[in-house]
Order: structure tokens, then C-alpha cells, then sequence
């Protein structure tokens, strides 16, 4: 759909073929909004947060500058998360532990499609924790999530004398610092702390890395959506833990390595 047809579907609230089947007039309201659309698209706002939604996985999330929008890339590392959680016994109840919720599109997909899990989400803004909220409470799953505003650093040290998971999931800020300036004039209007990886992209991942064996199960299983050129980073760092038995890594759609699989 054009970017015209997709503000006046959301103006009308009505489908795109709706829009040609029928002379449609806009209010003078509507107009004013319109413009003020356009107006946001023209400073390279994102399209999502001006709709103020996005669909991830079918499912209605609300979406505005407190939070990275939502990838199709992670539509597919939360594919592979319901696969490893669907494997075993179906009555137990498993644990996922999703870090840097953001919007909380990775917690409210798994929390839908797998009935049988309780996912416990962690980001360090409470803007991002609100929406997050909002948005599990929209889709009836808020008895199914708990969401906790901490830094991950400080929680994954304190979780580790409580709780252990089946599953820890991460989709963490992965771009290195300098790299953020020449970023799309879009992207540059999502929050910085939910780019920004650190110096080499890659601070996230350390500290998940050599935390997540101690809070997984048994056969539990770390999983990670990483950049595009990261795969070698990531699998020097989780040999150099020592910790794992395997990491494994899945070409998402585009044939790039985008999703690592490693197992405790
Ligand atoms: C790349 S976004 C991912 C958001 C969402 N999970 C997704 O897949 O669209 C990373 C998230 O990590 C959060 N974050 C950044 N630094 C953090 C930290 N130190 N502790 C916890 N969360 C953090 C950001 O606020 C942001 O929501």
C-alpha cells in the first residue's frame, strides 16, 4: 500500500480497496489531520509512529517514540523462539526471559502463540515498560507477562539467585555508537538507547552471554537476533565464555545470518 493510501485507510479506519470503491470526502477535521500527517512524514518520522501501530505477527501493538518500532527480522527470531518452546513436555509451564522489551512485541507473540509460558521482560526505560504494558493489557496477556524497569546489567546479576528459564531472548540495542549518525533519517527518530550497541555493537551481547547460562535450565536455550555482520563476533565471544555447548546461527528471509541459537 502507498504511504497516501495508508494515512487515509487509518483517517477512514476502513481497507484500501474501500478507498476506490466509493467517493470518499474528507471532513475539514480530517483534512487538518491529514495534513499534519504529512506534514510528520515530510521531517522523516516513521509511518508507524504516526499511525501510532504497528502489526507484528498478527497482532495490533501501539507504537510511538518511546520505543524501537518493531522489525519483520524479529517476527522470525520469535518464530524459531515458539519452535524451541513447543519441543518438549506441553503441560509444563516454560519460562522465558525477554531482555530490552521495548514495545514488548517479542514477549506478547511468544505469550500468545504458546499457552503454556510466562515471560518475565526487563528494559531500562520506563517509557518503553509503560507502552509495553499498555500493550499486554490491549491483547488480554498482561496474567502472562511481568515487567520489570531495571537495567539489564543489574538485573541479570541479581535474577541468578532467584529464577532459572527455558528460554532467555534478547533482540538488545546492537549498533556501534558511530554508526548511528548515518542511520536513515527514520531510524534516527527511534530512541537512541535502543540502537546504541556501545563502541563495537557488541556490549549487549557480552554481558547477556556470560550471564544467560546461569539463569537457563538445564536444556535451556539463549536466543539472539544480532546486525547483519555480527555472526563471527558473536561466536568468538560464546566460545571464549566456555559456558555453552553449541551456537548455531539461522538465515532470516534475506538469506542473512540474523538469529543465533546457542544452547546451554
Ligand atoms: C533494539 S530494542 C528492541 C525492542 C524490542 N524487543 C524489539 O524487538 O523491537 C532494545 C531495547 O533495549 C532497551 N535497553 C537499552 N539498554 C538497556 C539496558 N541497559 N537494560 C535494559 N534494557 C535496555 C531499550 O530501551 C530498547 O527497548
Amino acid at each position: 500500500m502507498k504511504i497516501e493510501e495508508q494515512l487515509l485507510t487509518h483517517l477512514f479506519n476502513c481497507r484500501r480497496v474501500d478507498l476506490y470503491a466509493g467517493k470518499r470526502t474528507l471532513t475539514d477535521e480530517q483534512m487538518q489531520v491529514f495534513s499534519h500527517m504529512k506534514s510528520r512524514l515530510s521531517q522523516g518520522e516513521p509511518l508507524q509512529y504516526i499511525l501510532g501501530a504497528v502489526d507484528f505477527m498478527g497482532i495490533s501493538l501501539c507504537v510511538d517514540e518511546r520505543v524501537l518500532i518493531p522489525r519483520p527480522e524479529t517476527e522470525e527470531l520469535v518464530v524459531c523462539a515458539i519452535d524451541l518452546l513447543k519441543q518438549g513436555n506441553g503441560s509444563q509451564i516454560r519460562y522465558v526471559l525477554d531482555l530490552g522489551t521495548g514495545s514488548g512485541n517479542i514477549a506478547i507473540a511468544i505469550a500468545k502463540n504458546v499457552l503454556n509460558s510466562f515471560v518475565t521482560t526487563v528494559d531500562i526505560s520506563p517509557a518503553a515498560i509503560d507502552l509495553a504494558t499498555l500493550n499486554a493489557h490491549e491483547n488480554k496477556l498482561n496474567d502472562k507477562i511481568r515487567f520489570i524497569c531495571q537495567d539489564m546489567k543489574i538485573f541479570l546479576k541479581e535474577e541468578i539467585f532467584r529464577n532459572k528459564y527455558d528460554l532467555v531472548i534478547s533482540n538488545p540495542p546492537y549498533i556501534p555508537t558511530a554508526q548511528i549518525e548515518q542511520l536513515p533519517c527514520d531510524v534516527k527518530k527511534e530512541p537512541f538507547i535502543a540502537l546504541d550497541g556501545g563502541e563495537d555493537g557488541l556490549n549487549f551481547y557480552r554481558e547477556i552471554i556470560s550471564a544467560a547460562h546461569l539463569l537457563l535450565e538445564d536444556n535451556g536455550c539463549l536466543l539472539l537476533e544480532i546486525g547483519e555482520y555480527q555472526a563471527e563476533d558473536i561466536k568468538k565471544i560464546v566460545e571464549a565464555s566456555g559456558k555453552y555447548q553449541e551456537c548455531s546461527f539461522r538465515k532470516d528471509n534475506a538469506g542473512k545470518q540474523r538469529i543465533t541459537i546457542i544452547k546451554r
